[in-house]
C-alpha cells in the first residue's frame, strides 16, 4: 500500500470534484452510490476542498462517508482568497478555513489539510505554519501544499514538514517531472496526481454539457483538441495491444510513476474499470510510445485559463 506521509492510502484514490457540476451535471444519489462502490472496491483515499461547489462537495462527502468504517483517509483543501482574489479582499485564516471544513465534513479531525493554491500575496511561510499548529492541535492529521514550485516546496516543507503535494500530473501535462518531482522525493513529501485522465481527454470522454467548465480550458477548445486527438492516437493504440481501455493505459502511465492518482468520475462503470488498471502493469515499450507522444511542453492549449493559469508555478520544460 502507497503511503504519503505518515498516511497509508490506496493505490489510487478518488477525487470528487466532478460530484459537484464541474464537468458536466452530477446527481447526489448517483455520486453516493459511486463512493460507496469506491469503497466496497478498496479506495481509502478521497478528495476534495472548500471551493468545490462552494461547501456542496464536502457535505456529500461527509453525507455519503458518514458511519462507513475506520480507515478512510479524507483530504481536503482551503484557499486565503477565491482565484487570487487580491489585496483587497479579506483573507480567509487556515483556522477558520479548517473549521468550516470540519463541520461540512461532520468530523472532527481532517487527515490531510492543504493549501490549494499559494496566494500571491501571503507568504507561504505564513500559510503553512497555521496549518503546522492546527496539526499540532489535531485538528488536521498533515499538512499539504496544492500547485507550488520546487521552491515553495522547501519553503513550505522547512516551516512544517509537508505531508503531501498535489498537483497536476498525466501524460499531457508532466511538467512536475523537470523539478517539482524530483524536490518532492529528495524530501520524502507524497506526492498526489490530480487530472491523472487530463479531465477526461485522456480517457476518451467527450465535452458535451453546455456549463461544462473545460470550455473555458484552452485545451479544450476545437483547435487544441484537434491537435492533442492525434496525440491520444498513440494511447489508443497501445489500448488495443495491451487489451486495455483509453483510461486504463492513462492511468496506468500515471501509476508507473510511483505517484498517487485521485481520478474522478461520477459512474460506477468508469469508477471500476478505472480501478482496474492498478493491475495494469506497462511495458517498456509502451511507455516509451506513451512518451514519446507526449513530450513535455508539447500539449496544444494551455492547462488553465489565463487568470487561474497565474496561481500555478511555470515549470521549466527542458529535461
Ligand atoms: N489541486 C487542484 O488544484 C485540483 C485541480 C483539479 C482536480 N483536482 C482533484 O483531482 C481530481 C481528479 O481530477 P479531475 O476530476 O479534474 O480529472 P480526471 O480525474 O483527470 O478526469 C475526470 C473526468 O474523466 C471522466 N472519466 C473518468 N473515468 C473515465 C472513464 N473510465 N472513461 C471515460 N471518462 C472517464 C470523468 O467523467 P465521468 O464523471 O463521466 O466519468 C470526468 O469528466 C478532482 O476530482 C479533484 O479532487 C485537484
Amino acid at each position: 500500500m502507497p503511503s504519503i506521509g505518515k498516511l497509508e492510502v490506496s493505490r489510487q484514490g478518488f477525487g470528487a470534484m466532478g460530484l459537484s457540476h464541474t464537468y458536466g451535471q452530477a446527481d447526489d444519489a448517483r455520486s453516493i452510490a459511486t463512493l460507496h462502490r469506491a469503497i466496497s472496491l478498496g479506495v481509502t483515499f478521497f478528495d476534495t476542498a472548500t471551493g468545490y461547489g462552494a461547501g456542496h462537495n464536502e457535505e456529500l462527502l461527509g453525507k455519503a462517508l458518514a458511519d462507513r468504517g475506520d480507515g478512510l483517509i479524507i483530504a481536503s483543501k482551503f484557499v486565503h482568497r477565491p482565484n487570487g482574489g487580491g489585496a483587497a479582499v479579506a483573507p480567509i485564516k487556515a483556522r477558520d478555513a479548517v473549521e468550516a471544513s470540519l463541520t461540512r465534513l461532520g468530523l472532527d479531525h481532517i487527515d490531510l489539510y492543504y493549501l490549494h493554491r499559494v496566494d500571491p500575496d501571503i507568504l507561504i511561510e505564513d500559510s503553512v505554519g497555521e496549518l503546522g499548529r492546527l496539526v499540532d492541535e489535531g485538528k488536521i492529521g498533515g499538512v499539504g501544499v496544492s500547485e507550488a514550485s520546487a521552491d515553495g516546496v522547501r519553503r513550505a516543507h522547512a516551516t512544517y514538514p509537508l505531508t503531501a503535494l498535489q498537483s497536476e500530473y498525466s501524460l499531457w501535462t508532466r511538467d512536475v517531472e523537470v523539478e517539482i518531482l524530483p524536490t518532492v522525493r529528495e524530501l520524502g513529501i507524497g506526492f498526489v496526481a490530480y487530472s491523472p485522465l487530463g479531465r477526461g481527454f485522456l480517457a476518451g470522454a467527450e465535452v458535451s454539457d453546455p456549463d461544462d467548465r473545460r470550455r473555458q480550458h484552452p485545451r479544450f477548445q476545437p483547435d487544441a483538441v484537434a491537435a492533442n486527438s492525434l496525440r491520444r492516437a498513440t494511447i489508443e493504440q497501445v489500448a488495443k495491444r495491451v487489451g486495455a481501455s483509453v483510461a486504463q493505459v492513462s492511468l496506468a502511465w500515471v501509476l508507473s510513476k510511483g505517484v498517487v492518482p485521485i481520478p474522478g468520475t461520477r459512474h460506477i462503470e468508469h469508477l471500476e474499470s478505472n480501478w482496474a488498471a492498478n493491475h495494469l502493469e506497462l511495458d517498456a515499450d509502451s511507455l516509451d510510445a506513451l512518451e514519446a507522444a507526449f513530450p513535455r511542453g508539447a500539449t496544444a492549449g494551455a492547462r488553465y485559463p489565463a487568470e487561474a493559469l497565474k496561481l500555478v508555478p511555470a515549470e521549466p520544460v527542458a529535461a
